[in-house]
């Protein structure tokens, strides 16, 4: 199938975005902190035209589903509610879009924690942008994308994926204050890439348990009188709360802080070390993990060419990324045997020589 097949005439402009893995600071973008995600190979592409009547039609590739939006106050479900949303935060935002074909095709696995939700956003918005010339910045997709996630996909998530998306290259790290959106591009660490591997557990509590935690995160804030966790630097502080927000707040804490070392500049083995002690802190304090997210990290972290490996994304499933030195061959192949050895299904998402190839 193609655009033409489905909508009868070919398609005005198309747009891309990529999927992003985030190497650090995890749980700390709603709570004003700092995060260090890289773009992944895997990208979703957007075509366009006009519609030829009053009605938007979506189509995914992916999903082989057709979607048309007759009735503008009922929200779709699935894939178009992303595609819709995207639509209605611009004209939210002022802008008068026209009724539109829009065929989606991704390679952004679904599911894993690798932003696919955040990819089709900002392919979608850059390529309205494109098809009708908005004078849209790239922060502005990046903002746009994330209330749309929020208000027509029910995640209240921070903006590191759409920033992501919108920001990054597979080339560099990209740092982010999520607060001031100030950002820097970091090399990778000398001579290393990353690894993803998915878990093979669906992410099925990702969206309650997402909710929850940052629920607990602002309440823990309130409790300690800050606007937000990220204005406390020192995780001594958060013993003063009661059980389960202490152990929440010093995650976040800790996490910030361990991204903030990154930024003085550290070794592949320093940058490992502050990526195991993540997922501890994520095991153990902010409870996001699951058994084979355990038993995955267990592996990686044993595996000869790993300098550290935690979970990506919100947890509760999905994928790990492991920091690796580049060139190491067979370091993906080992560790998919053990892990599948211990009964579990997994599958290699981003191998070790797709990013940073340029090093
Ligand atoms: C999801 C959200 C992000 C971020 C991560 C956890 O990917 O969309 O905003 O909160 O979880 O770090």
């Amino acid at each position: 199938m193609n655009f033409q097949h489905i909508f009868g005439k070919l398609s005005e402009i198309q747009a891309s975005a990529p999927g992003r893995v985030n190497l650090l600071g995890e749980h700390t973008d709603y709570n004003d902190g700092f995060v260090l995600p890289t773009a992944i190979p895997q990208h979703t592409t957007v075509q366009l035209s006009f519609s030829d009547d009053a009605q938007h039609h979506f189509y995914s590739e992916n999903l082989q589903e057709r979607v048309s939006i007759l009735d503008i106050h009922h929200t779709p479900s699935g894939f178009a509610s992303y595609v819709f949303g995207c639509i209605e935060v611009l004209k939210q935002a002022g802008y008068t879009i026209p009724s539109l074909n829009v065929y989606v095709q991704s390679s952004v696995p679904m599911g894993s924690g690798l932003s696919s939700s955040a990819a089709l956003e900002v392919a979608t918005l850059r390529a309205i942008r494109q098809l009708l010339h908005l004078p849209i910045d790239d922060v502005e997709i990046a903002q746009l994308a994330q209330q749309a996630e929020i208000h027509y996909a029910g995640v209240q998530c921070g903006i590191m994926d759409q920033m992501a998306s919108s920001l990054a290259d597979t080339q560099h790290i990209l740092f982010l204050d999520t607060r001031t959106l100030e950002r820097r591009v970091l090399p990778f660490p000398n001579k290393t890439t990353i690894l993803v591997i998915d878990s093979g557990v669906p992410r099925t509590l990702a969206t309650s348990g997402y909710n929850q935690r940052r629920a607990e995160c602002q309440e823990a804030a309130q409790f300690l009188g800050v606007k937000a966790l990220r204005d406390i630097n020192d995780a001594k502080v958060t013993e003063t709360l009661p059980e389960p927000l202490n152990r929440r707040a010093r995650h976040v804490v800790t996490e910030n802080n361990r991204v903030l070392e990154v930024l003085q500049g550290v070794t592949p083995k320093r940058f490992g070390e502050l990526m195991n002690a993540s997922h501890t802190s994520l095991r153990d304090d902010y409870e996001v993990s699951v058994p084979a997210l355990d038993t995955l990290v267990q592996i990686l972290q044993k595996t000869a060419g790993v300098f550290g490996a935690r979970l990506t994304g919100a947890g509760f499933g999905g994928a790990c990324v492991a920091l690796v030195a580049l060139g190491e061959e067979k370091t993906a192949t080992q560790v998919l045997e053990q892990y599948n050895d211990a009964g579990y299904t997994g599958q290699i998402l981003v191998p070790d020589f797709e990013v940073n190839h340029a090093a």
